[in-house]
């Protein structure tokens, strides 16, 4: 496949064509056109068709995309034909919510270690896998092929936490914590914040309430002789 330089907004809409796609293959459909696609999933046909030019142009004239190798094509791209090695570090609530779900298995995503530095928690397993002490860390990636670590450990911890799991060879930080990381240029971080995620729901809910009690009193003023 020839691939040219994909910009970060193409990258970050990926996993969303991928998902509609693995529903559609699920549902048996074998090719899609960017019409269909695009009324799904509620996105531009126009914007559907310049995204997935980008990777050469999977779509044919007439007959639209197929399914099945469009989704192999995305899953290449995303790196998801691989398997990846996973750790946690923090075993609390978020931490077992993270390992007790079995979708990121079927992704790829193999959870090969907890850890915590609470000995009530340690030595517990989640879903197989067992809760180490923290002190192992450094052993552990060094002797098993782990990739990504997954920090669910209090903020005040995570910058600290971070560059051990550097220094230990860890190249991509999925990190829950509420604090900005910093790492050397090799080394990725992909932030998750569901507060930050209600908050833009907040502020799209309220600004659509203030919208509509606009338009109630505009309606009551033109009412009003
Ligand atoms: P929790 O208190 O249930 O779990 C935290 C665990 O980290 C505890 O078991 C604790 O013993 C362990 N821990 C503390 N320091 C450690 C260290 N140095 N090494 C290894 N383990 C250590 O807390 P919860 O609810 O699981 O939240 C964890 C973190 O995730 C918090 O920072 C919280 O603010 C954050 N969070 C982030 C969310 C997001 O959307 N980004 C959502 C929910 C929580």
């Amino acid at each position: 496949m020839e691939q040219k330089q994909i910009s970060k907004a193409v990258i970050s809409r990926l996993p969303r064509y991928y998902r509609y796609l693995g529903e559609l293959l699920e549902d048996g459909v074998e090719r899609i056109s960017s019409g269909e696609l695009s009324a799904k999933m509620k996105v531009t046909a126009s914007q559907i068709r310049q995204d997935l030019n980008n990777f050469g142009g999977f779509g044919q004239q007439g007959y639209g995309y197929n399914v099945k190798y469009l989704y192999m094509e995305i899953a290449k791209i995303l790196g998801l034909d691989r398997p990846h090695g996973l750790i946690i570090i923090g075993a609390g609530n978020l931490g077992q919510a993270i390992a007790n779900y079995t979708n990121f298995e079927r992704r790829g995503f193999i959870i090969k270690g907890m850890f915590d530095i609470n000995p009530a928690l340690i030595g517990r397993v989640v879903r197989g896998v067992e809760i180490r002490d923290a002190r192992e860390l450094e052993p552990f990636i060094a002797e098993n092929d782990v990739q990504i670590a997954a920090l669910t450990i209090p903020k005040t911890m995570a910058p600290e936490m971070a560059d051990r799991l550097v220094k230990a060879g860890i190249k991509a930080i999925w990190n829950f914590a509420h604090t900005d990381l910093v790492v050397p240029d090799d080394v990725v971080v992909e932030n998750v914040h569901l507060s930050e995620s209600l908050m833009r729901l907040s502020y799209r809910v309220c600004s659509m309430q203030e919208q509509k009690e606009k338009e109630r009193e505009r309606a009551a003023k033109k009412k009003r002789p």
